[in-house]
């Protein structure tokens, strides 16, 4: 898969122009495309970062790395997936970055997913849905989306005794046991949750371009 997810990042350059100040995402396949974006780093003004870790590797290959407050609307929004149906609605947040990876990827013109083959699905929800919470809300948020899923909420941990926390300072509970029939429905009831700051569901801002590294 590897080489698929290379090929996929490497596949999202075409959509890059001068000039552009580019939206980046997070994760494995993410980190190919900085690699890419490396080559052509004079040819473009910049980067919005969607993570520490994202930032760190682009400040490494000397890419400038804008606050999204500071320039606006974004043309392009590159980022990886989790899942991925036909209708391009996507579950992201396994790399914790999906608060973000949501707000970038509202605030630009073209979002490009990119993935490897194993990320398209039919139907969301054989991956976890992963849910930010704010840390005091945790419990109320896990007992509503029992009452509002049926699914099984499980807290995410670093290890036995820390959690993960985000680059935001939340907590992650990560929904088990769904099968999504409507995204963008399940998006706007999760949403409504007191204590949930992002729902890792790109429904009702799916990409618009898919690519799949083959
Ligand atoms: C980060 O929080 C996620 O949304 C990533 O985009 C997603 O987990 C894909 O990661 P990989 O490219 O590592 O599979």
């Amino acid at each position: 898969m590897t080489e698929a997810k290379r090929l996929a990042a490497e596949s999202a350059l075409q959509y890059v122009e001068d000039g552009m100040i580019v939206g980046v995402g997070t994760g494995s396949t993410v980190a190919y495309f900085i690699d890419g974006l490396a080559r052509i780093k004079d040819r473009i003004k910049g980067t919005v970062s969607s993570s520490e870790q994202s930032t760190e590797k682009l400040r490494a290959h000397g890419i400038e790395v804008f606050d999204l407050n500071s320039v606006g609307q974004l043309s392009l929004y590159v980022d990886g997936a989790d899942e991925c149906d036909p209708q391009r609605n996507l579950i992201k947040g396994g790399g914790a970055a999906l608060t973000r990876e949501k707000v970038i990827a509202q605030a630009s013109e073209k979002f490009v997913c990119i993935v490897d083959p194993s990320k398209q699905v039919e139907h969301l929800g054989a991956f976890p849905l992963p849910v930010e919470v704010i840390p005091m809300a945790r419990s109320l948020v896990a007992r509503e989306l029992v009452r509002l899923t049926g699914g099984q909420p499980v807290w995410r941990m670093k290890d036995e005794a820390t959690a993960v926390v985000t680059d935001n300072g939340n907590h992650i509970l990560d929904l088990h046991g769904l099968r999504i029939a409507d995204p963008a429905a399940l998006e706007t009831k999760l949403n409504q949750i007191p204590g949930v700051v992002t729902v890792g569901l790109f429904a009702l801002r799916p990409a618009d371009i898919l690519i799949v590294g083959k």
